[in-house]
């Protein structure tokens, strides 16, 4: 098959699925709305990927969720969404100005009570969150900057419990994980590719990656902390 044909093939299916599964509420609509009248960046994870979400959260029977970055809170609402009713979402977004579009849609979305918006740099809060005693987590959603993955790791590593999942997004950029070690990989993609190979031979956890294409293909990492 061509590569124009698969791209094409690609976007077919991801709206395929997102017809058949994603439930048409219009707080998700509105939630994008949102974001984009206050210029959000169009960077949130796609309708199928937060049903992937909402499903995994659920599965898992998660009552607490540490989510880091969060943007204007659109896959917030999916995890929370699937919570129980004393469910709790703390969500950690560095700036202030997503932070503020996140708490309004979450106001709409009536999940305000169930999630609190922490602002600062994940590196920062997360020791906070550690020395104040918030952990066990049973889910963490890691969705911000690439280059500190291995971070957020280590922290969703000690804030976590066995049995616990850790979700990691854009973990395949398009295919340029491939290319790792070879001339022109950036940076960013080196770590990516580092930190896949951390979730495939680290002792304590168990993982996959799960890979999801809408024209452009991606991977969400999933993994699970032994006993
Ligand atoms: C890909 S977006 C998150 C998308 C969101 N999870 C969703 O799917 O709706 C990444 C977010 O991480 C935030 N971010 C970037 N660097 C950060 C840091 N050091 N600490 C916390 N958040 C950060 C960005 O401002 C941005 O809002």
């Amino acid at each position: 098959m061509r590569e124009r044909d698969e791209l094409t093939l690609s976007h077919r299916i991801d709206g395929y699925l997102e017809d058949l599964f994603v439930p048409k509420d219009p707080v998700f609509e509105q939630a994008l709305q949102e974001m984009a009248r206050n210029g959000l960046p169009e960077i949130n994870v796609s309708p199928n990927e937060g049903q992937l979400l909402y499903m995994l959260t659920k599965l898992s029977g998660a009552r607490k969720v540490l989510e880091v970055g969060t943007l204007g809170a659109y896959s917030t609402i999916w995890i929370a969404k699937a919570l129980p009713p004393e469910g709790r979402v703390i969500t950690l977004e560095y700036s202030s100005k997503h932070a503020e579009v996140a708490r309004r849609n979450l106001e709409r979305a009536g999940l305000s009570d169930r999630v609190e918006v922490r602002v600062g740099a994940g590196l920062a809060t997360l020791p906070k969150i550690a020395e104040a005693g918030e952990g066990p987590f049973d889910l963490f959603f890691i969705d911000a900057d690439k280059p500190n993955y291995p971070g957020y790791l280590d922290w969703a590593l000690k804030l976590s419990r066995p049995g616990s999942l850790i979700l990691s997004d854009n973990l395949l950029r398009n295919g340029d994980v491939l290319n790792a070690g070879e001339p022109g990989s950036s940076e960013a993609n080196e770590i990516i590719a580092g930190y896949n190979r951390q979730l495939a031979t680290d002792p304590r956890l168990e993982s996959i990656i799960i890979p999801l294409s809408r024209g452009h293909l991606d991977g969400l990492g999933v993994s699970v902390v032994r006993s």
